[in-house]
């Protein structure tokens, strides 16, 4: 089980009862349920062989966020690529955030700052020279997230996603 550090984040839920959330490694037999919160959460599905791959290939960055009764309620998945820099042939490597979401109910008390913070952290091993994600121009509280971050707007993306929406190409460099 690659569940090798765990973060613990205190929250209530009625003000007198507080209860752990815990942020862990993801492990093949949490997929079926990280695949239940991106379905509720996001448009953007993957088939699980994509779910599968990215946990073979980035397991130290893809990580869950469990509630007390160990439910999965949030999860989030990068992807390292290997890229030649801008107006350069250097080789650069990109940490490439696929995708982040966090249960309704759950939203709010920090779990996404936890598992993007840790994430990021677990990421260095491989030598990032700049972490990247895409976005929904519309969608104002993940924007809100990556800024807090300090991720900043790239460039647009025009029509990148599937409707027409239009996404931003948001970077941070470490
Ligand atoms: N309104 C405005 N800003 C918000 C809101 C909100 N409702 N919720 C979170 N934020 C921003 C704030 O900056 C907040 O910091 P603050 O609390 O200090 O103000 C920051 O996000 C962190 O809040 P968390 O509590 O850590 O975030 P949460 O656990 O609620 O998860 C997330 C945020 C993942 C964006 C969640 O709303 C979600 O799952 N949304 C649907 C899925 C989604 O949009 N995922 C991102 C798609 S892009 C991609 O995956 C590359
Ligand atoms: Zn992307």
């Amino acid at each position: 089980m690659a569940t090798d550090k765990e973060t613990r984040i205190k929250y209530s839920d009625n003000f007198s009862d507080i209860k752990p959330i815990i942020v862990r490694r993801c492990t093949q037999e949490d997929l079926e349920a990280v695949i239940v919160v991106n379905e509720k959460e996001l448009p953007e599905d993957y088939p699980y062989f994509f779910y599968k791959s990215i946990l073979d290939n980035y397991p130290e960055a893809f990580l869950v966020a469990c509630n007390d009764r160990g439910k999965i309620v949030g999860y989030i998945m990068w992807r390292v690529e290997r890229t030649p820099a801008l107006h350069s042939l250097k080789l650069v490597n990109k940490g490439h955030l696929v995708s982040i979401a966090v249960l309704k109910e759950y939203r709010r008390l920090g779990v996404a700052t936890a598992i993007l913070a840790n994430s990021m952290k677990n990421l260095k091993k491989y030598k990032i020279d700049e972490f990247v994600l895409e976005v929904r121009v519309s969608n104002y509280t993940a924007v809100n997230l990556y800024q807090k971050f300090y991720f900043t707007t790239h460039s647009i993306k025009e029509k990148y996603y599937r409707d027409g929406e239009n996404a931003y190409y948001m970077t941070l460099k470490p």
